[in-house]
């Protein structure tokens, strides 16, 4: 009897605590929110409230959290152990506006399985925001603004099985953003900004069997090969996904497209040396160095010839070339007169043709020699000089004979006038036969006036001696000059 009494008592007791329990977590509900059971478990939707922060007053026994629709612009530090919500399986952030997350904004929550963080402004997440989420599965992160994925993102998490991260702005994943994630199944990345990804990135994932790739602007060439050959061989790839770059790619799928057509254009990283020789003094070799992917193709092209050593030369030799990983050189034996000219060293592959070339100068060859051709500048300015030092010595004439002629007048007026008439006649004949030389020719040819003269012999030398020359004519003039006043 006593017995029966007790277990009726403990019974009442054990109904009454479950209830008191329920409505507990039920009656601590936050006003903007409801508080129910959903499929077993204790639920708080506080969806559409306009609530710019986390509920204060929630039960901390919640266990899935519906925050959609709300202006939780900033989640801080300990967003939610600060309000005890720490049993927390499932939480729902979707469309909060939600700008920035604190590295430790999920600090606490060492049960949670799912966060929903889709529809957001995010623009960077930083490493170790997942720190303490241990039991982590699925993360949703679509529709945001996320840019770059740095390296250590996501780490750690043995039990992440689903990443979504379709319609950001990816334009960058570091080769160690997803690293230690046994369990990663799916992965998704398409509607994003990507051109080019590394198989690094990847390779660490071993479960995975699903990454969404299409809608991005790939560009397919020798930067993207082994990342498609590696999604093609562990049948990762999935169409639509197509090339944006470059054009005659673009809109092509990646497994109608060979791989050796992901291709860049070649560089040539070396080349030389541009030769000056002698006619029929030796050989010439010219070197070039080229690489890119896939491997390009080299050659020599001179006027338009492309040579082998089979390419006969007006003197009837031929060409060696000699070719060793990256290099392809060219021997000219015994270089003649006709071998003069530019040297094109081309690099052709699927990604393109880069060429460079060297010139192969024949010394005393006047058409391609460059001693005896002045250039414009050079006879510009002997031209301008000649024309002052003319003016200077002129003038200078002038004067002497200007003054030598005041000096005669006051010795006799009638021989000055007369005097003054002649030397009139003489300046005008010097001005005149001064004047052609003020054209600058190559060649330096002397005025007639002088013709005579010993000294002019001297003068027919070229413009590149002209300081000599112009000093001798100078003081030839002046010699002239006294004499004749
Ligand atoms: C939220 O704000 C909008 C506009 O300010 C208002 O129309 C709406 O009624 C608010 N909702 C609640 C639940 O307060
Ligand atoms: C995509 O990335 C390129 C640079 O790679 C950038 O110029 C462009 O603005 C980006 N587009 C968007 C929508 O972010
Ligand atoms: C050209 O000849 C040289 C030597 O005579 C030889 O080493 C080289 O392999 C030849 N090149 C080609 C492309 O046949
Ligand atoms: C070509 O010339 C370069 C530079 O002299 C040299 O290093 C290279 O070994 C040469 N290659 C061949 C195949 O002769
Ligand atoms: C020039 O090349 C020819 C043929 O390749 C060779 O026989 C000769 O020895 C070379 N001469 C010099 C100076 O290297
Ligand atoms: C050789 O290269 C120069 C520039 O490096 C270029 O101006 C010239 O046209 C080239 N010659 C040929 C024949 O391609």
């Amino acid at each position: 009897m006593e017995l029966r009494t007790a277990k009726l008592l403990l019974y009442s007791a054990l109904v009454v605590a479950v209830c008191r329990s329920q409505e507990d977590w039920t009656a601590q509900c936050s006003s903007s929110c409801k508080c129910r059971w959903i499929s077993g478990k204790k639920t708080a939707e506080c969806i559409r409230q306009n609530l710019t922060q986390i509920p204060s007053s929630l039960s901390p026994e919640i266990q899935n959290f519906d925050l959609t629709g709300n202006r939780i612009t900033h989640l801080m530090h300990d967003s939610f152990s600060r309000v005890h919500l720490v049993n927390l399986q499932k939480l729902v952030l979707r469309k909060c506006e939600i700008e920035s997350i604190h590295t430790d904004a999920f600090n606490g929550l060492k049960i949670v399985i799912e966060i929903d963080l889709s529809a957001n402004n995010i623009r960077t997440l930083y490493p170790g925001t997942f720190e303490e989420t241990q039991r982590l599965r699925v993360l949703l992160l679509n529709e945001n603004k996320l840019k770059v994925l740095e390296n250590g993102l996501f780490r750690d998490l043995v039990y992440l099985q689903k990443v979504m991260l379709s319609n950001n702005e990816l334009e960058r994943i570091e080769e160690k953003t997803f690293r230690n994630l046994p369990g990663l199944r799916l992965l998704t990345l398409d509607g994003n900004n990507l051109s080019v990804l590394k198989v690094q990135s990847f390779e660490t994932l071993p479960k995975l069997g699903s990454l969404e790739l299409h809608n991005n602007p790939w560009n397919c060439n020798c930067r993207l090969k082994r990342f498609r050959d590696w999604t093609i061989e562990r049948k990762l790839y999935t169409k639509p996904t197509t090339c944006q770059q470059p054009a005659i790619l673009a809109g092509k799928m990646w497994d109608e497209i060979g791989s050796d057509e992901f291709a860049c254009r070649p560089e040539i990283f070396t080349i030389g040396p541009s030769v000056r020789i002698e006619a029929g003094k030796g050989n010439v070799t010219f070197w070039c160095r080229a690489a890119g992917i896939p491997r390009p193709q080299l050659s020599w092209v001179h006027r338009s010839k492309t040579l082998s050593n089979h390419t006969r030369r007006h003197n009837g030799e031929s060409y060696v070339l000699r070719s060793s990983h990256e290099w392809l050189n060219l021997t000219i034996p015994d270089v003649t007169l006709s071998d003069k000219g530019d040297y094109i060293c081309l690099a052709k592959s699927p990604g393109g043709n880069t060429e460079k070339n060297v010139t192969l100068t024949i010394a005393g060859d006047a058409l391609s020699g460059k001693d005896s051709i002045i250039s414009l500048p050079l006879a510009l300015g002997l031209g301008v000089t000649a024309l002052l030092l003319l003016a200077v010595t002129v003038s200078l004439c002038v004067c002497y004979c200007r003054r030598r002629r005041t000096r005669h007048d006051e010795k006799s007026l009638e021989a000055a006038s007369m005097e003054h008439h002649g030397l009139g006649e003489q300046e005008k004949s010097l001005i005149t036969t001064i004047n052609p030389v003020v054209k600058p020719p190559r060649r330096y040819e002397a005025p007639s006036v002088t013709s005579h003269g010993t000294e002019m012999t001297e003068l027919n030398r070229t413009l590149l001696d002209n300081d000599s020359v112009f000093g001798q004519y100078t003081a030839y003039i002046t010699k002239q000059c006294v004499a004749r006043c």
